[in-house]
Parts: structure tokens; C-alpha cells; sequence
């Protein structure tokens, strides 16, 4: 007699009561799997006391691990260089002024509310724990709208140059690999592959799956959208014209389609109402004086019993003494300040490589809506800048800021451009994706995290020599990876290295983590060093 999944359940959880019961449901794939260190530390409550900990960097790594080190118990100290929390959780605004390291100085003027979150600035519904640090800190979340069907994809070698609007580009490639497929299908050349009972399925699926007429072909769809649309009386519509397999072929519209099946850039994602700074200053408010600001780190010494940290204060000349270092800083900042690391560990910082992503961001007229009926999404283009990024935030207001550029341009051309330059490129994009739209876009505001002091660079690229973070792929947010390839972080020799103290010195960041680029790469990373200090001072106290 065949038994239901439900009474399966129920019967496994009256014999083994409620974790059995959700153990075999995750078994049986009913959960999704856990998120690696979702669950709380292994920690005893008040492990900590009389514990000394320099925690240097108030990014998120640095101010996670001082937020679960305090409630641990410890005595913790975060030194941040700048006068704001967050690191490279960095939102602007009008009246904000953007410095860069080579002394270029960008005065922004937007009008309130509108912000640009030129860091990071979308969060996965998969983040289980930044998700969970805004709901413990009280950061009120919305929506991130990552794709609109309502936006373009261009590129000037293909359909004229002229662009397409991404509705049609999928759902026309969709109709035509299922129209080939149905005809291998129907031709018998999959027979060898398929029962005739699967080649029926098929071809019902396909049939649905590409809007096939009954004859297998593909004549194009409302999916697809229309040229004139549907309203009242004689008006039915027209259907837009299918686009040629030819031009979808092509890898630059193609890639442009695939950006919203990344792993991290699917649907439903977040931001935090109001700017993703949102984050840091609430980590800040809940830490108090823990965070030191102006207070840049000038050297990190080992000493018999730990760690002496060298900074200023206000220009001052201070030193920090403490049992545990937890070393949020990026590498190639860490590598210019004095210290004793051993020889592994100053290899990883002089030989690794940072990515310089920049983004050049604009007010305007929300034309993309009034005129276009996009909200929020990205858009690509093959030559300029790319990608268009939309705001998700008061949408329907009159004016908003949205990208125009956003990408790694360490060894581009397009890196080699002056300022006035970069802008006009980046005013050109928005000319190719909506004529006549590049000229009303005023106001831009330009940032390079390779120039920006204390950072340096955007995410890890590569640990050294042959150690990329991604082998065979450009680690970029315009579009999906050119050549198919997995992140190999862990395969890593420098990876591996920062993995394990040096010393007394516990080494975070999202460069630390499998999540690069990613405030939940710097969370775990946080997490586990956290567990691995307190299982330390577990194992001294015992
Ligand atoms: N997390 C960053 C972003 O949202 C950087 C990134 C881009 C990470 C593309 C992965 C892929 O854009």
C-alpha cells in the first residue's frame, strides 16, 4: 500500500519527534540545506571576560566580529580609519563629498532622498546571515529589483546596433532552441536518446515551454511583447516581430539574458530602505564606543602575550595592547603597514591582486520609467559601459539616481581614461540604450575603489600568481562569466593560508570566505573566527 509524503512525515516525527522529522525532510529535499554557519556560535555565553581583542577594520567583517565578541564577553576595541562605519558599505549623497587617493575631489549635489550605494548594494534572499543581522539591528529591507523584462540589451554589431528589449531577447531564444529541438525531436535523431514515451513528453513541454504552434514552429508571441499594444475596441495589438536566431546567437546579447540565473543575482533580492549604509550604522549605534573612529592602524606588532597595535587617534600617536587580533583590513592596505607577520602571510598580501570595479552613477528625469516602463533592472551594452543599473528605491518619484557603468576597469581602456572622459563614455551608454536620453543626465559622481584610501581595490582577484579567485573567468557584474568556470577559492595555497592564525592574529574579510564580493562572505568569515578564538581561549581556560 503506497503511503503519502505527509503521513510519511508524521510518522517519522511520532517516533522521532520534531528533528527527525525535519531532518528527513531536509533529507528528502523538502528544505533547502542549511547555510554554512547560520545557526549560532558554539560558544559559551561569557567566554570572553577578561579577554583583550584589536579588531581592525569597521567594514562588516570587523563589525560583526565585535558584535559577537561584546556579547561574548570580551573586551573588544575596533579601530576604523575613517569617520564612518562600513568600509566599502559606503552610500552617497548630495551634500557628500568623494575624495580619491590621487587627490581628485568630486563634490556630490543629488537631491534628498535619492543615494547612490556605490559598494555593495543588493542583498540575496540566500544571505541568510547579513538578512539576519539587519532583522537583529532593526534595518528596514525592501525589495532590490535586479531585472526588469522591460529593459534593453545592445550591441552595435547586431540588430543594427538598435536595442532589444530583454522580454523578447529571451523569449524569442527560447522559441527557437525549442523549434530546433522539437525538430531533432520529430526528425528521429534523438530516438537513440529518448523512449517514445519522453519524446511525446518532450514535444508537449517544448510545445509550451517555447510557444510552438501545433506545427512545431516558433512565429513569435505575447511573451515576446508587442509593437503596438492591446486596448480598447479594434485595438487587439500587434505582436512584435520575432528577432533572428543570428543576432540572439550572439554571446553579447546572450550573456546580457543570463545575468538574473547567477546564483547570487536571483530573484527575490534586498536593500535596505534608505541606503545600504543603513547596515554599518546600525552595527555602530548597537557597538557604542567600541568603534574608534580616525583612527588609522600605523603598524601590528606580536608580543609574548599577544598583540600590540600601533595607530593614530585624531592625527595622535596611540598604541593598543590586546590578546587577540582580528584583522579585517584589505590586503593591499595591510601590506604597507609595518608588521611582523610571518613569511606566508606577508607572500598572500604583496602578491595578491585586487579588482578596481568602479561605478559612475547619475540623476535625471526617471525617464527609464516615465518613457520606458522600467523598474529597476540592469541593462547591457556590448561596447561602453555596462551594465545600466535602475534604482529600486522610490521608484515612481520624479527623479532618481541610477548606473551608468559599473565593472573592473584595473587594466581596461577604459581605465586609462581621464575623469571628464570616463563620464562621457558613460553618458554615451545611456545614448545607445535610449536615444536621446544621454543628454538630460546630469550630476555624475565617479567612484574607483582602487582609489579610494583604506581600500584599495573592490574584492580579491587573485591570492598569487596562477591563484585566481575564479580560473578562466573575468569577475565582473556585466553580464554572466565569458567562459564557464567555478569559483576555486578553496583550492587556493593563499587562500588556504589567511584561513589560519598568524599567531595571535586572526585574519577576516569576504577574502577570507568562498563569498567574495559579499557582505556575507565577510559575516562568515567573521563567524568563524569568532568560534576558532573562543575555542582557543576554551582550551587555555581548561
Ligand atoms: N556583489 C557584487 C554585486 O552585487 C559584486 C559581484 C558581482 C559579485 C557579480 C558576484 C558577481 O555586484
Amino acid at each position: 500500500m503506497g503511503i503519502s509524503r505527509r503521513d510519511f512525515l508524521m510518522r517519522v516525527g511520532q517516533a522521532g519527534g520534531y528533528s527527525a522529522a525535519f531532518l528527513t525532510m531536509q533529507t528528502i529535499g523538502l528544505f533547502p540545506p542549511a547555510a554554512a554557519f547560520a545557526e549560532p556560535l558554539r560558544v559559551e555565553p561569557g567566554i570572553g571576560k577578561g579577554v583583550k581583542v584589536a579588531i581592525l577594520g569597521g567594514g562588516i567583517a570587523g563589525l560583526v566580529a565585535a558584535y559577537e565578541m561584546r556579547a561574548l564577553g570580551y573586551d573588544c576595541t575596533l579601530l576604523e580609519a575613517r569617520t564612518r562605519p562600513g568600509g566599502r558599505n559606503w552610500t552617497v549623497r548630495g551634500g557628500d563629498k568623494v575624495e580619491f587617493s590621487d587627490g581628485t575631489t568630486q563634490q556630490c549635489t543629488w537631491d534628498a532622498p535619492n543615494y547612490q550605494n556605490v559598494g555593495p548594494a543588493r542583498l540575496p534572499s540566500i544571505h541568510k546571515n547579513i538578512l539576519g543581522y539587519c532583522e537583529k539591528l532593526g534595518v528596514e529591507l525592501q525589495v532590490e529589483v535586479n531585472t526588469s523584462r522591460s529593459s534593453f540589451l545592445q550591441n552595435d554589431a547586431a540588430n543594427g546596433g538598435k536595442p532589444v528589449v530583454q522580454r523578447q531577447a529571451i523569449n524569442d531564444t527560447r522559441g527557437h532552441v525549442s523549434e530546433l529541438l522539437a525538430k531533432c525531436v520529430n526528425a528521429g535523431s534523438l530516438d537513440a536518446d529518448m523512449s517514445k514515451d519522453d519524446r511525446d513528453r518532450m514535444l508537449t513541454f517544448l510545445r509550451i515551454y517555447g510557444s510552438l504552434d501545433s506545427a512545431g514552429k516558433y512565429n513569435g508571441g505575447d511573451r515576446a511583447g508587442y509593437k503596438v499594444l492591446a486596448g480598447a475596441g479594434d485595438e487587439a495589438g500587434v505582436l512584435a516581430d520575432p528577432i533572428d536566431m543570428h543576432t540572439l546567437l550572439d554571446e553579447n546579447f546572450w550573456q546580457g539574458m543570463l545575468f538574473e540565473e547567477t546564483f547570487d543575482m536571483q530573484a527575490t533580492m534586498f536593500q535596505p530602505v534608505g541606503g545600504m549604509d543603513r547596515i554599518p550604522f546600525a552595527f555602530a549605534k548597537a557597538l557604542g564606543n567600541v568603534v574608534q573612529y580616525d583612527s588609522p592602524v600605523t603598524a601590528i606588532r606580536k608580543t609574548p602575550s599577544g598583540v600590540r597595535v600601533e595607530y593614530t587617534h585624531k592625527g595622535a600617536p596611540k598604541a593598543l595592547e590586546a590578546d587577540y587580533c582580528v584583522c579585517a583590513l584589505p590586503l593591499t592596505v595591510l601590506r604597507k603597514i609595518p608588521n611582523d607577520f610571518s613569511a606566508p602571510y606577508t607572500k598572500v598580501m604583496d602578491e595578491c591582486v585586487y579588482a578596481h570595479a568602479y561605478k559612475v552613477a547619475w540623476e535625471s528625469r526617471r525617464f527609464w520609467e516615465q518613457d520606458y516602463n522600467i523598474y529597476g533592472g540592469l541593462e547591457f551594452v556590448t561596447t561602453g559601459c555596462s551594465p545600466v543599473w535602475f534604482p529600486s528605491a522610490n521608484i515612481f518619484s520624479k527623479r532618481g539616481v541610477f548606473v551608468s557603468g559599473y565593472t573592473d576597469e584595473r587594466e581596461s581602456e577604459f581605465g586609462k581614461l581621464l575623469l571628464p572622459e570616463k563620464l562621457a563614455e558613460s553618458r554615451k551608454t545611456v545614448e545607445r540604450l535610449h536615444p536621446g536620453h544621454g543628454a538630460e543626465i546630469e550630476k555624475p559622481i565617479y567612484v574607483n575603489w582602487g582609489k579610494v584610501a583604506y581600500n584599495e581595490g573592490s574584492w580579491i582577484q587573485r591570492y598569487g600568481p596562477g591563484q585566481e579567485r575564479a580560473p578562466g573567468i573575468t569577475f565582473t557584474p556585466s553580464g554572466v562569466p565569458a567562459k564557464e568556470g567555478k569559483a576555486q577559492t578553496r583550492t587556493n595555497a593563499g587562500y588556504q593560508t589567511l584561513t589560519e592564525p598568524d599567531g595571535p592574529v586572526y585574519f577576516v574579510g569576504d577574502h577570507v570566505s568562498h563569498i567574495v564580493a559579499w557582505q556575507e562572505g565577510a559575516a562568515v568569515s567573521s563567524l568563524r573566527a569568532v568560534q576558532m578564538i573562543s575555542d582557543k581561549v576554551k582550551a587555555k581556560n581548561a
